[in-house]
């Protein structure tokens, strides 16, 4: 049984590693998840898949002691993707990374492969949408979360373990209250944003993700490089709305209203003054909002095909199953 501890397990990422590691017979029996959890973490969702937890303070080394020492791979899925203020980003993306190096190299002695779960926030957009970016292109963040990521990235690439960075374009998935107010808005019919409906996006889903990481962990060949993890082909928001509304046997028709680009300055400004007297991080925030008003957030995945091998990474039903959930759970 391999040993893996991980943390944000927690998270909605984590909950579909959770699902999908319950799904596949080989995954159950040969890995072991073991979740580093904060004190004050609702561990619900891991007691009912009987997951055993060990309580950390990522602000102190030394509460990682006598917990790292039987584990043999970790994955560092914890993390900050919405924030008050900026300095949240790189306090937990940025810190807390470096006080899990520090105690992986003081207590982790067995770990022999380090996954972090970065963002392609962290490359920031490509040039072109005829040019998805490339890991080996120069990284252009856009956003405080964007450099907090690629920040701990650098931290990760100075670790002597064999660390591997996996960057996630956006993830959608069951668990996913963010993305919930995307398929609402496509349910609506009535689509208000920034950027134009044929602007595309890559994505995968957080069910594709979770497996994924699953396959990663005792896979050598992904050893001391970065990787994008997203889907072949990219979708546009067009395509998106019109899936989602077939999904939920609504007529493929909306109606959507772009608002011009420069709203997103004072849009920012607003939301920030909202967002700091209220002290609640929502993930339509000044942050995400200069993301938003980039466009050609696009990625290839060749790197990551080739070194698995693979011929192509399809979407292959999780649109239909995040909308099922969404509605068994009476969300949508
Ligand atoms: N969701 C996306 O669209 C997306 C896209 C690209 C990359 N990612 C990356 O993937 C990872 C997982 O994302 P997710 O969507 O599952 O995020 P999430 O639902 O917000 O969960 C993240 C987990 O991180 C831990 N965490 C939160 N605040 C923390 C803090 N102050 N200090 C230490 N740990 C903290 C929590 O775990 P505990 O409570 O158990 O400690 C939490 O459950 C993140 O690193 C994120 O940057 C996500």
């Amino acid at each position: 049984m391999i040993r893996i501890g991980v943390s944000g397990l927690t998270g909605m990422i984590g909950k579909n590693l959770i699902t999908q590691q319950a799904r596949h017979r080989e995954a159950k029996e040969s890995l072991k998840l073991i979740a580093f959890t904060r004190r004050e973490s609702d561990t619900s969702f891991l007691q009912r898949y009987e997951i055993e937890c060990r309580r950390v303070d990522y602000g102190n080394e030394e509460s990682f002691s006598g917990k790292l020492e039987d584990i043999d791979v970790f994955l560092h899925l914890a993390g900050l993707t919405k924030s008050v203020k900026p300095s949240g980003y790189y306090r937990v993306n940025v810190d807390a990374t470096a006080a899990l190096l520090g105690a992986l190299s003081r207590y982790g002695k067995g770990v022999k492969h380090l996954i972090f779960a970065s963002s392609t926030s962290a490359s920031g957009p490509a040039s072109s949408p005829e040019r998805p970016k490339t890991e080996e292109d120069p990284c252009t963040p856009v956003s405080h979360y964007g450099k907090s990521k690629l920040k701990a990235e650098e931290l990760i690439r100075s670790s002597s373990l064999n660390w591997t960075i996996v960057r996630l374009p956006i993830v959608f998935g069951p668990h996913d209250y963010d993305m919930l107010n995307m398929f609402r808005i496509a349910k609506s019919g009535v689509i208000t944003l920034f950027s134009s409906p044929q602007d595309p996006y890559s994505y995968v889903s957080a069910q594709d993700a979770g497996f994924f990481f699953l396959q990663a962990v005792q896979n050598e060949r992904l050893y001391r490089e970065t990787y994008c993890y997203c889907y072949d082909a990219p979708l546009t928001g067009a395509q998106f709305y019109t899936m989602v509304r077939e999904q939920l046997g609504l007529s493929p028709d909306y109606r959507y209203i772009q608002v011009p680009r420069w709203v997103a300055h004072p849009a920012r400004a607003i939301l920030g003054l909202k967002q700091r007297m209220l002290q609640r991080a929502s993930i339509v925030n000044p942050d995400k909002i200069a993301e938003v008003a980039t466009v050609y957030w696009v990625f290839s995945n060749s790197k990551l095909k080739n070194a698995l091998g693979i011929a192509s990474i399809k979407e292959n039903g999780a649109v239909a199953e995040t909308v099922r959930w969404y509605c068994e759970h009476q969300l949508l």
